[in-house]
């Protein structure tokens, strides 16, 4: 299966960031992919031209990421609230995850990157599913980037669903209720033994959350592009790690 569209301009910036220092990078960086339909509009193309070049500006993450030693790299390629697009748009994007793997599964492998997802795979078609399920398998044992991709994702879903499986879980039938805190909490969401996000990334010049890891960023350090998806190069990325490491973080406390 391939999905092609012939005429995409390619868009790179003079590339500066051979020196980026590699100390205070963020270790895990969440993106909301943002702007795929602006992108396309502004071409005058359909929208899903827009999704197709967003794919290659999702690999150029995984490379910036690799790159500057990122160790969890969180893309918000689908959320809950996207099947009220139409038929046609939905149908697009559930073929990019195979058409991604299918393109990049290889040079993943190449690079150490182990492919995990969150959100609720089951709802996804069985092609989309296969792919997936494919690539974490063949990257398994992979120790480098930990590419996450959020697909049927949000996060108040994933909240209701970590009350469910707590309920459901006979084990905390012997915790006091002050025994249940955010630790173990955590445990229940699909995050269960990944770090916060420290840096969370959204183009398009939107600023919201629009339902992405609503606990988990309670911490995280947000950076906000007018850049659309589809435009985002590596010299961006730097740009977010540059502006995160004058960050100073103190998590409600004082230096
Ligand atoms: C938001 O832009 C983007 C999405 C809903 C899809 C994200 C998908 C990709 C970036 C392609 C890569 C995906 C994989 C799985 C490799 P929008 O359509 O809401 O843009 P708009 O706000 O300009 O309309």
């Amino acid at each position: 299966m391939s999905i092609r569209f012939p005429f995409f301009s390619k868009k790179e910036k003079n590339v500066s960031n051979q020196h980026i220092q590699l100390k205070n990078v963020p270790s895990h960086v969440a993106v909301i992919m943002d702007g795929n339909g602006r992108w396309a509009k502004k071409r005058g193309f359909p929208r899903v031209a827009g999704h197709k070049e967003g794919m290659e500006a999702t690999q150029r993450a995984v490379r910036a990421a690799t790159k500057y030693n990122i160790k969890i790299l969180t893309l918000f390629a689908f959320s809950t609230e996207n099947w009220k697009r139409p038929n046609y748009e939905v149908n697009f994007l559930m073929k990019l995850p195979k058409e991604f793997l299918h393109i990049y599964l290889p040079e993943l492998i190449e690079k150490n990157v182990r492919v995990e997802t969150i959100g609720e795979l089951s709802a996804l078609p069985d092609f989309t599913k296969e792919a997936i399920e494919d690539a974490k398998e063949k990257t398994k044992d992979n120790d480098g980037l930990l590419l996450n991709f959020a697909i049927n994702y949000g996060a108040r879903f994933e909240i209701i669903q970590a009350v469910r499986k707590m309920i459901r879980d006979k084990n905390l039938s012997n915790y006091n209720l002050d025994e249940i805190d955010e630790e173990v909490f955590s445990n229940y969401l699909y995050t269960k033994g990944l770090s916060d996000p420290d840096l969370l990334i959204r183009t398009s010049g939107e600023k919201r959350l629009s339902n992405f890891l609503l606990w988990q960023c309670a911490y995280s350090e947000f950076w906000f592009t007018d850049t659309l998806w589809p435009d985002f190069t590596e010299d961006d990325f730097y740009e977010a790690l540059i502006n995160f490491q004058k960050r100073k973080r103190r998590y409600g406390g004082i230096e």
